[in-house]
C-alpha cells in the first residue's frame, strides 16, 4: 500500500467517522425496559411522566446551559403551602435516596440509627460504607414494622430511627394514628425519619401521612419523592418536609444542585390531579390483576397499599426471579432473611396481562 494511499484511506476514515458520529442515531435504549423485556422491577409509575411534565422538561432543557437554582424555590413553595408549611421546613434532594443518605450521614456521626430489619435498602448500604451503626429491629410475624420493637430499641445512644411507609419491600402500610403516637413518644429521644415514597398510592394519604406532625413542631422528617406515583425516576428530584433544624441539617449535607429539567417536569405535575387520579387508577387496577393472579395460583400475598406486591412463592425467589427473566419479565426476588418472596412492581396494564399469562405458566411448571 502507497503512502498516497494510506493517507487518502485516512482522510476517508476520517469523514466517514465523523459523519458517523454526526449522523448517528441517538439511541435511549438503555433507558428504560430492554428492548424485548417488561420491567416490573423498580416500583415505577410507567405511565408517566405526565403530558405538563413533558412539556415543561422540553422547554427547560433547552435552557440546560444554565444552572437551575432558580427553579428550586418556586418548587418548594407550592409543595409547602399544599401541606401548609414554611419555606424553613423543606429541603431539596436528588431523589429522595440523596436526602436519605445525606440524613444517615449527618446523624449516623451523633449515634445509631434504628430501623425495621427488612425495609428500603440502597441508602442503607451507602451509610455503612460510611461507617453508620445501623439497628436493625426484627419483622413482626405478619411482616408488618413492629412498633414496639422499635421504640424499645431506641437507647440513649440512637439518634434517628428510619420507619418506610408504605414499607419496601412488604407494601404493607402501618396505621397513621398508631405512627402518630410512635413519633411523638420516640422523637423525644430520637430524630424520626419518614419515608413517604408511596404516600400518595396509599388508601387515605392526608391520615398516612406525617406532615401534620410537622405542623405541630415535632422531631419529624418526611421524606417524598417525584419518582413514584409522578413518574419521574430517572428526573431524580426528592424532598423532606421537616422541622426547621432537621430539614436544614438534611440540606447541608446534601450535595446535588438542582435539576432544571426535573425541577421544571416536577412544578408542572405537582397539583395535576388529573394525572394523580390516572396513575392511582391504573395502579390500583394492575394491583388487582398482580394479587389475583398470585390468588388463582393458591398464593396469598402480603396486602399492599403501594405499587408493588409481595409474596412468598413457596420457592427460591432468586431462582424464580431469573427463570421469569427467560421470559422476558423483570422483577425482583433475593431478600435475604425471606428467600421464598419476590416483589412485583405494576408496570402498564398490557404488561401485567403478560406477567400474568408468564407467571402461572412457570409456577405450575
Ligand atoms: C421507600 C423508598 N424510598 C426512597 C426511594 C428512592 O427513590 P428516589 O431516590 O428515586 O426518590 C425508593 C426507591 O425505590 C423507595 O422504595
Amino acid at each position: 500500500m502507497s503512502i498516497q494511499m494510506s493517507r487518502r484511506d485516512i482522510v476517508r476514515g476520517l469523514i466517514g467517522g465523523a459523519a458517523g458520529l454526526t449522523m448517528a442515531p441517538m439511541s435511549f435504549a438503555n433507558l428504560g425496559p430492554p428492548p424485548g423485556m417488561i420491567a416490573l422491577r423498580y416500583n415505577e409509575n410507567p405511565y408517566g411522566p405526565s403530558p405538563g411534565a413533558l412539556k415543561a422538561a422540553g422547554e427547560a432543557a433547552a435552557l440546560g446551559a444554565y444552572y437551575a437554582d432558580d427553579l428550586q424555590e418556586p418548587l418548594l413553595r407550592t409543595i409547602a403551602t399544599r401541606h401548609d408549611v414554611a419555606l424553613e421546613n423543606m429541603v431539596l434532594s436528588s431523589g429522595s435516596n440523596e436526602a436519605l443518605q445525606a440524613a444517615f450521614v449527618a446523624w449516623g456521626k451523633k449515634g445509631k440509627i434504628v430501623l425495621p430489619s427488612l425495609t428500603y435498602s440502597d441508602h442503607l448500604d451507602y451509610a455503612q460504607r460510611m461507617g453508620v451503626e445501623l439497628v436493625r429491629v426484627p419483622l413482626a410475624d405478619d411482616l408488618s414494622i413492629d412498633l414496639d420493637r422499635i421504640a424499645a430499641a431506641v437507647s440513649d445512644d440512637v439518634s434517628l430511627v428510619y420507619i418506610c411507609n408504605p414499607n419496601n419491600p412488604t407494601g404493607h402500610t402501618l396505621d397513621g394514628d398508631a405512627l402518630r403516637d410512635f413519633c411523638r413518644t420516640v422523637g423525644k429521644r430520637a430524630v424520626v425519619m419518614i419515608d413517604e415514597a408511596y404516600n400518595e398510592i396509599t388508601d387515605r394519604p392526608d391520615y398516612t401521612s406525617m406532615i401534620d406532625l410537622v405542623r405541630e413542631g415535632e422531631n419529624v422528617i418526611v421524606m417524598r419523592t417525584f419518582s413514584k406515583i409522578f413518574g419521574m425516576a430517572g428526573m431524580r428530584v426528592g424532598y423532606g418536609i421537616g422541622r426547621p433544624d432537621v430539614a436544614k441539617t438534611i440540606a447541608d449535607y446534601v450535595m446535588a444542585w438542582p435539576n432544571g429539567v426535573g425541577l421544571a417536569a416536577a412544578q408542572a405535575c405537582y397539583t395535576d390531579d388529573k394525572f394523580i387520579q390516572f396513575s392511582r387508577s391504573k395502579i390500583f387496577e394492575g394491583r388487582k390483576m398482580v394479587v389475583d393472579t398470585f390468588l388463582d395460583n393458591g398464593i396469598k400475598p402480603l396486602p399492599s397499599q403501594a405499587n408493588f406486591v409481595f409474596a412468598d412463592i413457596g420457592r427460591n425467589g432468586g431462582k424464580f426471579q431469573g427463570q421469569m427473566a427467560e421470559h422476558g419479565i423483570l422483577i425482583r426476588g433475593r431478600f435475604d432473611q425471606y428467600p421464598d418472596y419476590i416483589r412485583v412492581s405494576m408496570g402498564r396494564i398490557e404488561d401485567i396481562k403478560i406477567f400474568r399469562t408468564v407467571f402461572t405458566e412457570l409456577i405450575n411448571a
